[in-house]
């Protein structure tokens, strides 16, 4: 018995309106329009593959009669197929496995760009992929996701955000709706449907990695700036429109505060342990997923690498989220009337305890529907998957009712999206990506993102007419200032992509003379307003954790990445002190994704502190607020400590003294 599935709509406005025009024009005389389709919709274009003789291809007909028709003609093999979700690259080379396997989904996964990583590169990828999948006994479309974070930021050229942090810090959840819809627009203009955003994660150890992927550390600013769904999927039935994708809440649940020194492998937090009671955790983690669920109807969720140990129960018994049944079931999807579709993290199921058989049969049974099993065999990957489930089925350790409550989800969003009237890529937006219009949304948000910390004797905003001295290892980086997620997986300093750095922003917005000198051993002209633009090199995941990996991950790195502190580096720091020694004042901008330390020895130097956090392409969003062409509007959304040894430290705690408090931010006028 399928959950009665709340309606994104059937099918989007659009489709309902070539449908009723195709009836009115073309529908045989015997063929009244089904009660349940409205017929109050406005003309537009005509679904191309209208076929009324058979349900689940006929658009005519409600979402639930279709999946329940579809599901009805499915083999097993069918059904296990549609929960396998491999990797571009994996699939790239023979494609024929799409149709071979009837694989559900394909991702990209960071970095995983077709050859050129042009719109048209990815758009055509994405729809020879579709033909495969078309190409099957009942030709059911096929899902493709991606990580667009801040953007479609795999693609070169797209609009690239601030990191949510950074919107956080705006407390602007309109704003986040609106860069929600951009990105949407931009990343299903060349093919994906799917993205696996925003992360709802409430990031309350600063010293993980994934900080910047979180809104902030006070779970009613991540519940708030959740409506940034709404600009991915568009409201009731906007979501088979070619600018909208689906979205998925991610990670479920409690990946934020985990405890130092838990961390999976070589990580110090991710994918660690959360340890805490049901009540706290229901506060602090599950409350952001509430409003993802029942106000913005969030089409898919995504759990969480890490593990809940409650100490309700007395600590001792972590169990992984991906196997966590009453968490996923119990609360997500029966508490909380979840009817959208549960995708695995990149192979998580293989960090839950046991053989393959038995991952496999403890996260579908936990309620996880379908599984991003990204590789071809070597290591274990979706054809295994494919198999073990299978014979998991047919040896009962998972009942057939589990399986058609996973597809049921997994056709649902594929009706919903509009792909069995329209499977290619609409194209229609293409040229939008990166666009003036664009890039002056991710500016404003920038301008609104930066945050002021100190600013003594009013040394901002800086007067257009003063002379500058632009110093410090991150004034001229895109690739720092955009940080991971860019391009690649864990970013890289080096890259380079269609925007403007924090030193094309200032040379733009002074009419005085700027001085670049990075390491601060050029001459400061006298009365010289200095502005050092320090912070840390892009990374991703457990990567940034405080005292994790060193090693690059991106290909043609070959050294060793310098390691992640949360301190200011020593260079940056020479750079500050002679800048603050020799200008008319010192502003210190912090392109982070999180807090870092500034000793009250330095701070005492420095006029002017600035939380830029990871401001994505548009750095002229920076100069913005530096010259007073717009107001520093941002406040903290996360507590900036004195010390790293203060962490975790979050606004409640007790004996709360941090350098600068949650919700901190100085104003100027224009
Ligand atoms: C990663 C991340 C997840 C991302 C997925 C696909 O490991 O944990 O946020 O969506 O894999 O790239």
């Amino acid at each position: 018995m399928r959950t009665p599935h709340r309606r994104r709509g059937a099918i989007g406005a659009s489709a309902f309106a070539g449908l009723l025009c195709a009836t009115l024009l073309v529908a045989p005389a015997s063929s009244a329009v089904p009660a349940d389709v409205p017929t109050d919709v406005p003309a537009a274009d005509a679904p191309t593959r209208a076929d009324h003789t058979t349900p689940y291809k006929n658009p005519r007909l409600s979402t639930e009669k279709r999946v329940d028709d579809l599901l009805a003609r499915m083999t097993l093999a069918e059904k296990v197929g549609q929960m396998a979700q491999a990797e571009r690259v994996d699939v790239v080379d023979d494609p024929g496995q799409i149709a071979e396997l009837g694989l559900g989904s394909v991702l990209s996964g960071g970095g995983s760009v077709p050859d050129g990583n042009t719109p048209e590169a990815w758009a055509d990828t994405v729809d020879a992929f579709q033909e495969q999948a078309l190409s099957t006994r009942l030709g059911i479309p096929l899902l493709y996701g991606v990580d667009s974070v801040h953007g479609h930021n795999n693609l070169h050229g797209a609009t690239v955000f601030p990191h949510n942090i950074g919107l956080g810090a705006t407390r602007d959840p309109k704003l986040a709706e609106r860069i929600g819809h951009i990105t949407a627009e931009e990343t299903r203009a060349t093919g994906p449907q799917w993205t696996f955003a925003p992360c709802i994660c409430v990031a309350r150890e600063d010293r993980w990695g994934r900080t910047y992927e979180s809104f902030g550390e006070d779970p009613k600013l991540a519940t708030k700036m959740s409506q940034m769904i709404e600009g991915f999927q568009g409201r009731q039935g906007q979501l088979d429109d070619p600018d909208r994708v689906l979205a998925t809440a991610k990670h479920f649940a409690g990946d934020g505060f985990t405890v130092f020194g838990t961390g999976e492998g070589d990580y110090t937090v991710d994918q660690g342990i959360t340890q805490t009671s049901r009540a706290e955790f229901e506060k602090l983690a599950l409350s952001p997923y509430i409003a993802a669920v029942k106000k913005h109807d969030v089409g898919s969720v995504m759990p969480s690498f890490s593990s809940v140990d409650w100490t309700d129960d007395g600590l001792g018994n972590p169990v992984k989220m991906h196997a966590n049944k009453e968490l996923v079931t119990g609360w997500l999807k029966e508490k909380r009337d979840f009817d959208g579709l549960v995708i695995s993290d990149w192979r998580a199921i293989h960090q839950i305890p046991g053989t393959y058989a038995e991952q496999v049969a403890a996260s579908v049974n936990a309620g996880v529907d379908m599984f991003m099993e990204p590789f071809s065999g070597d290591p274990v990957g979706y054809p295994q998957f494919i198999e073990t489930l299978t014979s998991a089925v047919e040896d009962g350790a998972v009942p057939t009712a589990r399986i058609d409550d996973a597809v049921s989800r997994i056709l649902t969003a594929k009706f919903e999206l509009g792909l069995f009237e329209k499977p290619f890529t609409d194209r229609r937006n293409i040229d939008e990506i990166g666009s003036e219009a664009h890039r002056r949304v991710a500016r404003e948000a920038v301008a609104k993102s930066q945050v002021l910390l100190k600013n003594s004797h009013r040394t901002l905003p800086l007067s257009g007419g003063d002379d500058v001295y632009v110093a410090g290892s991150k004034a001229d980086s895109i690739g720092d200032q955009a940080g991971g997620w860019t391009i690649s997986w864990q970013g890289n300093s080096t890259h380079q992509i269609p925007g403007d750095t924090i030193l094309d922003g200032i040379s733009a917005a002074a009419r005085g003379e700027v001085t670049h000198s990075p390491d601060a051993s050029a001459p400061v002209p006298a009365g010289a307003h200095g502005v050092v633009v320090v912070g840390e090199h892009p990374y991703a995941e457990g990567f940034g954790d405080v005292g994790g990996p060193q090693w690059g991950y991106d290909p043609g790195e070959t050294e060793l990445r310098p390691p992640l502190t949360m301190q200011i580096s020593e260079e940056d720091t020479a750079a500050i002190e002679t800048v603050c020694a020799a200008a008319a004042t010192c502003t210190v901008l912090v392109v982070s994704g999180r807090p870092m330390i500034v000793p009250p020895d330095l701070l005492g130097q420095i006029d002017a502190l600035v939380a830029c956090w990871l401001p994505g392409s548009e750095g002229r969003g920076v100069a913005d607020v530096l010259f007073g062409k717009r107001a520093f509007t941002g406040k903290l959304p996360v507590t900036w400590p004195r010390s790293v040894d203060q962490e975790p430290i979050n606004v409640g705690d007790a004996d709360y003294d941090p350098l600068y408090a949650f919700g901190h931010g100085l104003r100027t006028r224009r």
